[in-house]
């Protein structure tokens, strides 16, 4: 079979979030991630539109965050009617394209859904020409952008200089992972529709690890990539048995459909970026101790040979570290999802992940079991009787 021709893809330079509350996404991305605040809707912007928009920056990194001006529920704008239906979330992603209008039409041959016609757009400084798709997840929309000198980050944005300056070294997005009920569709479309190509997969049960238990929770994982711009969608589904209680099924509850669970960002000293951020007030995922008692084993059996870092640190900042092969790891940490950051279950369960590459591609399948090996250790260690487990 052929090839579909590639689309053209430069890179993923943003991502669209509805939110129900602006002011607290600002705080959150100036105060604690130390983005800078770059563009504004201007107020006839926002007349029109019905939503009040800003833009957080950091390296190659935008995120627009909008926010009703109106009730939830009126349906007169895009945030509207994606809170609607659902909690705060992702609900566009933003590709620099080499030629929008090559773009749209290799898509439309293959069948892809255009929400409008090409548009081209002119300012003092040159031409945007721009085109929304639907996709096969949820209400996530994919927006294509061919950038000539055109100032604006889109029509009605005006530069602000607000707050932040990127002082834990945000870089790009290294990749996107969505939660789907089945996620064959979306595999489907990405490669033919977009043109991608699978490039790494995983199957990961708790119920593998520990059958006595009866009960886990299970996913299947597949990465697809644009091997032009190495640009990477990581796509889960819940896996049999205890289909219910994965908690990529949970994930999809919660945001009521289909969609991007996280989003990673690159940082090239992982080191200082946790700490500051810790200090900053960020909330991660916690790791449990026992993670790295068995760190040392576990890179002694995968091939790494060496690492940089001293495993005291890691566990001191709660960074996990995986790979496969020799002097080539990478090292990642989870913020607590939205909903946990703010004790409020209308923020959603979507989170961001930091990671540091050195030399590996993967997306951390190790961590699953060594994760899961050591939560059941801290488990039976608070079953035993205190001094029992030196013993074990
Ligand atoms: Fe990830």
């Amino acid at each position: 079979m052929t090839r579909p021709a590639p689309l053209g893809i430069k890179r993923l330079e943003g991502i669209h979030y509805y939110v129900r509350d602006l002011e607290r996404s600002r705080r959150f991305y100036t105060e604690k991630l130390d983005f800078a605040e770059t563009w504004r809707s201007s107020p006839e912007l926002e007349a029109r539109s019905g939503q009040r928009s800003a833009c957080f920056s950091a390296g190659a990194i935008d995120v627009v965050c909008s926010a009703p001006i109106g009730p939830v529920g009126d349906g007169r704008c895009r945030a509207a009617r994606f809170l609607a239906k659902h909690p705060d979330g992702v609900g566009t992603l933003m590709f620099e394209v080499e030629d929008a209008a090559r773009a749209f039409a290799l898509l439309e041959q293959r069948g892809g859904t255009p929400i409008d016609d090409l548009q081209t757009l002119r300012d003092d400084g040159g031409t945007l020409r721009q085109f929304s798709i639907t996709t096969p997840f949820g209400d996530c929309t994919f927006r294509f952008r061919e950038h000539r000198g055109y100032r604006a980050l889109y029509p009605g944005a005006v530069p602000y200089r607000g707050g932040g300056g990127n002082r834990f070294g945000f870089e790009q997005i290294d990749h996107v992972t969505s939660n789907f009920q089945t996620m064959k569709p979306m595999l489907l479309w990405l490669e033919h529709v977009l043109g991608f190509e699978q490039m790494w997969e995983v199957a990961f049960h708790t119920a593998d690890v520990d059958p006595a238990r009866g009960s886990g929770s299970g996913l299947k994982s597949i990465v697809m990539w644009d091997p032009v711009s190495q640009t990477k969608f990581a796509n889960n589904e819940p896996a049999r048995p205890f289909f219910k209680s994965s908690q990529i099924n949970i994930f999809n509850e919660e945001l009521r459909g289909d969609g991007v669970q996280h989003v990673a960002l690159t940082v090239g000293d992982i080191l200082g970026a946790v700490r500051g951020l810790r200090s900053a007030g960020v909330s991660f995922m916690p790791t449990p101790g026992s993670y790295y008692d068995m760190l040392p084993a576990r890179i002694a059996g995968s091939g790494i040979a060496t690492i940089d870092e001293d495993v005291a640190t890691l566990r001191e900042l709660q960074i996990l570290l995986d790979g496969d092969h020799h002097h080539a790891y990478m090292l990642q940490v989870f913020l607590k999802e939205s909903a946990g950051l703010y004790g409020d279950p209308s923020a959603g369960p979507f989170f961001y992940e930091i990671i540091q590459r050195k030399g590996d591609r993967g997306f951390g399948a190790g961590n699953f079991r060594a994760l899961f090996e050591s939560i059941e250790r801290e488990q039976r260690k608070s079953a035993m009787p205190a001094g029992a487990e030196d013993g074990a």
